[in-house]
């Protein structure tokens, strides 16, 4: 049987480097992450996902994993994550993994088989392909790092395929012994106790059998990443994919109440075949629309009533600002309308993804030229797509090093740290700290909110409403998404209703007739008090 508590649950997004460093060596680790548990408690979330902790020459900052059922000494001994996982259930709190299927590191002892010899059993375990007649790679794939995804070695005389870097093969998923050993790890994670894993890159585990072209990009320009001069379409989303996501699901079912998050970035339509066309896949397919989307009311308002049409009965929505990969929220849009973000993220229907600093309105860190550590940066550079900027270390307090460290941090912190820290915030009734800590107690309070159905009110000029609704308990949300005063003409059912919460303090008359008035920048929850 299956519990459904992700449903309801608001999920905590920690980059394990930058949460917070226990041992003195400028980077964040496991015993750091339970030190903060009780932060998280408090905050009111209901679970935290670690991106990738296990052992990694950090090539991609553990996004090339050398061991999939080991942590790497840097973060701590697999002592150390029982103890963490003991101590985050001990406090209510679920923890999800990250799961990274599509390539392991080229220092994984499988690769290094492989790459020893074409007879290796192990060979057909990675993606090898003769050269093309000319010598050159087997086609015209591109990493999205930059560069061809084809690697040659030399010593085998053949190349590998890489999506990512170099130091990034990726596993070949048509090859059952691989499949098996890889389906392995997750009831490894699942038999120790986690509550869920976060699939990096599902969309990417199978490729076109036979290796086409890809078609060119007609849209592509220079000085944007020169990942998109082609179209992905026989590299990515391929039919067989779904197979693996459903025997993925089967084994989470298996353990009763896991939780699976595929990351995949497609288009809605593509996207909701993840949650399963023959049989159940993910239970909820990453949806990033906030992020790219143009922050008007009318765009926001048709992106919201497109995706809860698209889902089929039974899918259950999620919604995300923010990640390790793209800028953050607060930098996209600016401290005030961040106050909207958080409140629009934490009052739609479906799981809501908190990425860690979000709270505290953090934007992207200026990183000096001789600090930049991203390989995405590096092989690049000057396109704006470096990654350090949103994954700098967690502020904690005003003392040395925000309190992250007793060491230099392995990234800069940002700079106006001796203000914008949690200890700052907790103080400070107007702080974005205190913005998500109510809206998230204010979840807990509200089932309508947490588990509501979901209905539009209005998507025009600058205000974005809708309805919460479970049974009898009907919330309106109403946001503001420009800077000057506006109307909204209440329904009928939600003029009796009184502000349980505001994006910023209440001052002046909120009503004018039957009209809601919303100052500039302003976001307001209604409710029967
Ligand atoms: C997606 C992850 O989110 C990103 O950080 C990583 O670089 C790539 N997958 C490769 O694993």
């Amino acid at each position: 049987m299956t519990s459904k508590w992700w449903r309801s649950a608001v999920i905590y997004q920690i980059y394990p480097r930058s949460f917070q460093d226990s041992d003195g060596d400028g980077i964040g680790d496991l015993e750091g992450i339970a030190r903060r548990l009780d932060y998280l408690a408090a905050l009111g979330v209901h679970g935290i996902w670690l991106s990738p902790i296990f052992p990694s020459p950090m090539a991609d900052f553990g996004y090339d994993v050398a061991d999939y059922r080991g942590i790497d000494p840097r973060f701590g001994s697999l002592d150390d994550f029982d103890a963490l996982l003991a101590a985050a259930h001990a406090r209510g709190l679920r923890l999800l993994l990250d799961f990274v299927p599509n390539h392991s590191s080229s220092a994984h002892p499988w690769f290094v088989e492989s790459r020893s010899s074409p007879n290796n059993p192990k060979r057909d375990w990675y993606i090898w392909r003769d050269a093309a007649p000319d010598g050159g790679p087997p086609n015209n794939w591109i990493s999205d790092f930059g560069g061809s995804a084809w690697e040659w070695d030399a010593a085998s005389e053949q190349y590998y395929y890489h999506a990512f870097l170099p130091e990034q093969p990726d596993l070949n998923w048509r090859n059952p012994e691989l499949r098996a050993a890889m389906l392995n790890v997750m009831r490894f994670w699942f038999d120790r106790g986690v509550d869920g894993l976060r699939i990096d890159v599902l969309w990417h585990l199978i490729k076109a059998a036979d290796f086409p072209d890809n078609p060119p990009n007609p849209n592509w320009r220079p000085g944007t990443g020169e990942m998109d001069r082609v179209i992905q379409l026989h590299s990515t989303d391929q039919p067989e994919v779904h197979e693996i996501a459903a025997e993925m699901r089967a084994i989470a079912d298996a353990y009763g109440d896991r939780v699976l998050i595929g990351e995949i970035y497609l288009p809605v339509e593509r996207l909701m075949t993840y949650y399963g066309l023959e049989r159940p896949e993910v239970h909820l397919p990453f949806n990033f629309q906030l992020i790219d989307a143009p922050w008007d009311a009318r765009t926001l308002a048709a992106l919201i009533a497109d995706y809860e049409a698209a889902l089929s009965p039974g899918a259950w929505p999620n919604w995300v600002l923010g990640n390790h990969d793209r800028p953050r929220v607060a930098s996209r849009l600016g401290e005030a309308q961040a106050r909207i973000a958080a409140m629009l993220l934490l009052t739609l229907r479906g799981t809501p993804t908190i990425y860690y600093g979000d709270e505290l309105g953090l934007a992207d860190t200026a990183i000096p030229p001789d600090r930049v550590q991203d390989p995405r940066e590096l092989r690049e550079p000057g396109l704006g797509l470096g990654r350090d900027p949103v994954r700098t270390p967690m502020p904690w307090d005003g003392k040395t090093n925000a309190g992250f460290s007793a060491a230099e941090p392995w990234l800069p912190l940002n700079a106006d740290w001796p203000e914008r820290n949690v200890a700052r915030q907790t103080r400070d009734p107007g702080s974005m700290l205190t913005l998500y800590r109510d809206l998230l107690a204010l979840r807990r309070a509200r089932a309508a909110l947490a588990l509501g159905d979901f209905a539009s009110v209005i998507g025009t000029d600058d205000v974005l409403a809708y309805e919460r609704r479970l049974g009898e308990e009907r919330l309106l949300i109403a946001l503001n998404l420009g800077g000057g005063e506006q109307r909204l003409a209440l329904p009928g059912w939600a003029r009796s209703l009184r502000p349980l919460l505001s994006a910023r303090p209440l001052d002046g008359d909120l009503r004018d007739g039957d009209a809601l008035v919303l100052a500039p920048d302003q976001g307001l929850i209604l409710g029967a008090a």
